[in-house]
């Protein structure tokens, strides 16, 4: 196969943990963005979705010489608030996503919603990285900016490393509590029974470059089938939103399939189905949030995975969290309309 082939769609991930662990951080990190800073009390509200295409990625992972072939167009990652009102936002994430990264503040351990979003994870059986983050916040730690994280730990003194090696003790014990086993990614030799920790600064980016690198490689290890592209749409609309100059858009999680500008979509709505045309098709730029207002691109047609932002008429009461269904040639639309509902 090769990079960038259209045989394997792109990968879904979805970053989850407690209230200000670090999660959007780590994707402002990897972005190049301030998406946090602009936040309402730096409290995310909303689900995210930001595309990286596989070359941002291979940069990103080059220092780590590892052979990061890709062989999926890009990862998609879906960021959803950890404050405790938003349980359902996070249901609807972990619900999409092929695989997540897990955040856990070191400073503070396993929290309250740490443990509803592993548990979440667990109902659906996705595997997940744990991203032990913050870890600027030790003590004397060193910046090595977006170093490998092997690499940054050698540059500590050992005040540094006895505190790091404490707390992440501390954290492994109570993982256990939750009944599971978890290592540092690099001393792990029991990948699958034992989950993977990589320690993270979204700050300086250090161990950015492994959790990236980790995500693809085991996707593209263990996820082959799941992540092989088939043509039948499916696709979740995530929020539904008013957009200054485009009326009511919704924004949907494109999984497989593709949407074209002028398909007639049937979609729940608290009224009754709603059928309507597809006017326009648009995405942030690769690494922009689809949440944040910004400059958009327009598609013709757009192949998943992706995160897109979709304008028709009468989306005003469309329900988030429930499927898009796209009506073909031979499709019976009172039958659509009828398992629309059934969402
Ligand atoms: P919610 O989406 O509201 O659940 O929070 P979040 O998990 O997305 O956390 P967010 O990115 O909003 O970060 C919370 C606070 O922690 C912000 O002030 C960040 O600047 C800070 N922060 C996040 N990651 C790091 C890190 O690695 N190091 C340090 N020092 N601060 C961090
Ligand atoms: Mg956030
Ligand atoms: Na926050």
């Amino acid at each position: 196969i090769e990079e960038g082939g259209e045989k394997l769609r792109s990968i879904i991930c979805c970053i989850m943990g407690h209230v200000d662990s670090g999660k959007t951080k780590l994707l402002d990190c990897i972005r190049g963005t301030n998406v946090q800073e602009g936040e309402a009390g730096g409290i995310t509200q909303q689900i995210g979705a930001t595309y990286f295409p596989a070359k941002n990625i291979r940069e990103r992972t080059r220092e780590l010489k590892a052979d990061a072939k890709l062989k999926v167009p890009g990862l998609l990652v879906i960021d959803t608030p950890g404050h405790e009102s938003f349980t359902n936002l996070r249901s609807r994430g972990s619900s999409l996503c092929d695989l997540a990264i897990l955040v856990v503040d070191i400073t503070h351990g396993l929290q309250p919603q740490t443990i509803e979003s592993l548990n979440l994870l667990r109902m659906r059986n996705t595997e997940f990285i744990i991203a032990l983050n913050k870890v600027d916040r030790l003590y004397g730690w060193k910046t090595c900016k977006n170093a490998p994280i092997v690499k940054a730990m050698k540059q500590q003194n050992k005040d540094v490393i006895n505190e790091f090696n404490l707390r992440l003790k501390k954290i492994i014990n109570e993982f256990q509590e939750q009944g599971l086993n978890t290592e540092l990614y690099y001393k792990n030799k029991d990948m699958g029974e034992t989950f993977s920790i990589v320690p993270t600064s979204a700050i300086s980016g250090e161990g950015v470059p492994d959790l990236l690198l980790w995500l693809v490689q085991w996707a593209q290890k263990t996820m082959v089938e799941k992540l092989t592209y088939v043509d039948e749409v499916q696709c979740t609309v995530l929020e539904v939103k008013v957009i200054e100059g485009h009326g009511t858009t919704i924004d949907v999680v494109l999984v497989n399939g593709e949407l074209h500008e002028g398909d007639q979509i049937v979609v729940c709505g608290l009224q009754g189905p709603i059928v309507t045309t597809i006017r326009a098709l648009l995405t942030p730029h690769p690494m922009k949030e689809l949440r944040v207002k910004g400059t958009y691109l327009h598609h013709k047609e757009i192949k998943a995975a992706q995160g897109i932002k979709i304008t028709a008429q009468g989306l005003e009461h469309a329900i988030a969290g429930t499927s898009l269904h796209v009506v073909g040639p031979d499709d019976d639309i009172e039958a659509m309309k009828e398992s629309a509902m059934e969402d």
